[in-house]
């Protein structure tokens, strides 16, 4: 496997949008997200575009010439607490599940993010539905505590709630 990670800048836009419109069928968009592709379009885009949001991707290359996106993260400085960096979206192509793509692109993420937009920020933080049952054991995983904060969006697309979780950049010290 030729795997690279990259993260920052707008050149990533076509490859982080490539990874995050692909194959939506290993997450629930009908049903959690609906409005994934507006979002993408009237968010991400202009986002990445304009600096306020970044993202990380992971490419993979098949040694003759070709590559292919196969996982990205989104996020930024959180508009409500500019002390937090804000997870917009993880997504892992499902063929590469559970071969610690996702780990390693969060651990760039956490370790690389925080100093892209403030030194001040002490805190990752990310919102998922609480019935994403994968992502709430991959976020646990990787150091994230649920908390009771409220999210924007918490009675989210579908009724089911949003919940939030927070891992403080002091976890750094430790094992990612
Ligand atoms: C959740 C997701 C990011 C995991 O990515 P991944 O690359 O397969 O995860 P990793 O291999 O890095 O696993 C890291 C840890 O998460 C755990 N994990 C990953 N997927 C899991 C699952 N389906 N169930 C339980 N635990 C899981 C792993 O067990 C591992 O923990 P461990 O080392 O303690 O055993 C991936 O399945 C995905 O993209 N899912 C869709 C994400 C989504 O719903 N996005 C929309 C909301 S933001």
């Amino acid at each position: 496997m030729n795997i690279r990670f990259f993260n920052e800048g707008p050149h990533l836009l076509d490859s982080t949008i490539k990874a995050l419109r692909r194959d939506r069928l290993y997450i629930p968009t009908a049903v959690d997200y609906p409005d994934h592709d507006r979002w993408l379009f009237e968010k991400v885009i202009p986002g990445i575009e304009s600096g306020d949001k970044h993202s990380v991707v992971c490419v993979e290359y098949d040694g003759v010439g070709s590559s292919e996106p196969i996982a990205a993260i989104v996020y930024q400085q959180s508009q409500e607490n500019p002390l937090d960096l804000e997870i917009k979206n993880v997504s892992v192509a499902p063929e590469v599940w559970g071969r610690e793509i996702g780990r390693c692109a969060l651990a760039q993420v956490i370790k690389y993010g925080p100093g892209e937009f403030s030194k001040d920020i002490n805190s990752v933080v990310v919102d998922t539905k609480e019935t994403n049952l994968a992502m709430m054991a991959f976020l646990k995983s990787c150091g994230f505590v649920v908390t009771d904060e409220a999210v924007n969006s918490r009675l989210g697309h579908n009724g089911v709630p949003d919940v939030l979780l927070r891992r403080p950049l002091d976890l750094n010290k430790h094992r990612f």
